[in-house]
């Protein structure tokens, strides 16, 4: 039987309203047979502003939508801020959390994604927490140290929160250093990093349904090599999945 696979297409704020629109509608029918591939699960993020537009289109079809990121809180005064309450309405059933462009820009701590981790599982949307290393940590060998200060807190708390079964939680490995760059870790590499993640997450808790992704410059020409690291449940895709016709050789490759 072939593996599944989880493809998490994060557009980020490259396209406008207008043309994330535009990019679901004349891609409708060809989404929607993409994600109806058996080794297919397919997950659209767009911007804030077209999850409603875009949900309700995919509503009831097998094209997931997630977001880009939620708050840290619950309610009440944060301007600017969407709230996880607010995505499960709109039907979200994942959500980016932890992503480097948005610690370093909102200069997020390890407690403000996990508090976002734990408002995601409440509301039922599966968390998909982004960690990865800088270049120079890369070079200076401290990959683990930085994955561990990343991931220590949910893995530490994971056990006293109250999981749906059904819900599957994803650790994204993005090297900082291959995001957007057209550069990336050898498979060597990475199947270092993901048997060191899969140990640590089970260790952490063996109940729950933990799925493995990689994200940082994947193409239609990298992927198939990537398909084959054993411990890897999907690939978190920015650049290449704005382009339909090169989103779709990377899941049917
Ligand atoms: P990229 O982005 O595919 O453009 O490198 C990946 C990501 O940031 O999730």
């Amino acid at each position: 039987m072939k593996k599944k696979f989880i493809f998490v297409a994060n557009w980020k704020m490259n396209l406008n309203f207008d043309q994330e629109l535009n990019f679901v509608t004349s891609n409708y029918d060809n989404l929607i047979k993409l994600s109806k591939t058996s080794t297919t699960n397919l997950v659209l993020c767009p911007s804030f502003v077209s999850l409603f537009p875009i949900s309700q289109m995919f509503k009831e079809s097998s094209v997931y939508i997630g977001a880009q990121n939620c708050s840290n809180h619950l309610s009440g005064p944060f301007t600017g801020q969407i709230s996880a309450e607010s995505l499960a309405l709109l039907n979200c059933k994942y959500c980016i959390i932890g992503h480097s462009e948005t610690r370093k820009e909102f200069s997020e701590s390890n407690q403000d994604i996990f508090q976002k981790f734990n408002n995601l599982i409440d509301h039922k949307i599966s968390p998909i927490v982004c960690i990865g290393e800088s270049f120079s940590d890369f070079q200076q060998g401290k990959v683990f140290e930085i994955l561990t200060k990343k991931l220590e807190e949910i893995l530490n708390k994971i056990s006293d929160l109250n999981i749906s079964e059904s819900l599957s939680i994803y650790i994204s490995y993005e090297p900082i250093w291959a995001i957007g760059t057209g550069q990336r870790a050898t498979k060597d590499h990475l199947e270092t990093v993901f048997s060191w993640l899969y140990s640590h997450t089970q260790k952490a808790s063996s109940l729950i349904n933990w799925k493995l992704l990689y994200g940082g410059s994947i193409d239609s020409k990298n992927i198939a090599e990537l398909k084959k690291i054993e411990l890897l449940g999907g690939f978190l895709i920015g650049g290449a999945s704005l382009n339909y016709q090169e989103l779709e050789k990377i899941v049917n490759s």
